[in-house]
């Protein structure tokens, strides 16, 4: 996959541009707040509707702008595409199009032009919370299959329906009798959904990043953190007692019912839902041990990487070798050089634009450059 070409007008400090980009490496190089991460951000947004910062969608428009404008030119292994995107500061809603035919949802959108995005917040995926893998999940299955961020959307709604039942349930402990085992069930339906579709990527993800991880560590001049093999195995409550449920939808929308139904008086206590893929995690591990706690913060930055990296072969697996098109922002400059050098080399014949305000030698071949400054850009 190569982006051709990203046009915005009026997000966030761009007035108007029409960047131009390349296959093979392009480095976005310039002072900070000058608008590097924002042209990330607006690519970012034509494939996920949606940004990797937090805030709202009317905050991506220009200060005292009405409306916000995107246009990604984009081609696949097949043929050339755009998707454009127009995002108001009001009220009125966000319009998006893929080859001129409007949109109705999201799940249309996502998985139209693939990311991966790296920025310096991924290289705690293995020490930071468990959210933060769950979102490294989220945006990656929902990039595969359209069908799995339906189910997270509608598991989030339903959700949010349950726990404010679960508030309420003692003032007004009828409704609650009355209604939610009818909350529990479309809960589970699509809990289970979401476990076997995350736990199914996370047994591929697993045999790469043990793949990428020992490719990585070999390239270390004293290579003595190869000899540890990494695993990765997918967390759930409603497996805790047989792994084996996990392939079967079935068999899991079962054992989340049971803790759902029988387990109501605990959950009006705690005043949330307590079980569900809300509470999920990737165990990441060392040679056996838990890698948060036992690995070096070096091997916990490589397997952060190789996670990366594998999202990247999972997606191309998929497409029929058709790569995704690669995002970094900021990345390089928080590597050691062993780690740039290796992510660079794997980088060679892929998409990649990132950001930075000091350029590095190791990328400075080759490259389509673009100066940043002021929310302008320049080739
Ligand atoms: N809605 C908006 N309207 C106008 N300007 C905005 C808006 N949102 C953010 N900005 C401005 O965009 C600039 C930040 O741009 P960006 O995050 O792309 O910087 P950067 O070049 O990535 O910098 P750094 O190197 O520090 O990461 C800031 O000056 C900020 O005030
Ligand atoms: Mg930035």
């Amino acid at each position: 996959m190569v982006i051709k070409k990203i046009s915005a007008a009026d997000f966030r400090n761009i007035e108007s541009c029409s960047v131009e980009l390349t296959r093979g490496v392009n480095v976005l190089a310039g002072d900070n707040a000058q608008g590097k991460t924002n042209l990330l951000e607006a690519i970012y947004f034509t494939a996920l509707g949606k940004s990797f910062r937090p805030v709202k969608e009317a905050e991506l428009v220009r200060f005292g702008c009405e409306g916000a404008r995107l246009e990604n030119v984009f081609e696949d292994s097949v043929r050339e595409q755009r998707i454009s995107v127009r995002l108001s500061s009001g009220r009125a809603k966000r319009v998006v199009e893929h080859n001129g035919i409007k949109l109705s949802r999201m799940s249309e959108l996502v998985g139209q032009f693939r990311v991966v995005l790296f920025c310096p917040e991924h290289l705690s995926l293995v020490q930071g919370g468990p959210e933060m893998r769950r979102n490294y999940l989220n945006v990656a299955i929902s990039q595969l299959r359209p069908m799995y961020l339906r189910s997270l959307q509608r598991y989030n709604q339903i959700l949010k329906e349950r726990n404010s039942l679960i508030r309420r349930a003692e003032e007004d402990r009828r409704t609650f009798d009355a209604t939610i085992d009818f909350w529990s069930e479309q809960l589970a339906e699509e809990a289970a959904r979401i476990t076997c579709a995350r736990a199914e990527y996370v047994r591929r993800a697993d045999g790469l990043v043990a793949e990428i991880f020992a490719d990585m560590s070999s390239c270390f001049p004293n290579a003595t953190e190869g000899g540890e093999v990494p695993k990765l195995e997918y967390a759930s409550r409603a497996a805790q007692d047989d792994e084996s449920i996990l392939s079967d939808v079935g068999a899991v929308r079962d054992k989340y019912l049971e803790l759902l139904t029988t387990r109501k008086e605990r959950e009006i206590l705690a005043g949330s839902t307590l079980y569900g893929v809300h509470r999920d995690d990737i165990k990441i591990s060392l040679c056996g041990r838990p890698a948060r706690i036992f690995a070096s913060q070096g091997q916990q930055r490589s397997l952060a990487l190789a996670m990366k990296l594998a999202e990247g072969d999972i997606s191309a697996a998929d497409f029929g070798g058709d790569m995704p098109v690669f995002l970094f922002d900021d990345v390089l400059s928080e590597l050691d050089a062993h780690r740039r050098a290796y992510l660079m080399e794997k980088m060679d014949s892929r998409q990649v634009i990132m950001s930075t305000c000091e350029l590095s030698q190791d990328v400075s071949a080759g490259i389509n450059l673009i100066k940043v400054e002021g929310g302008r850009y320049f080739s």
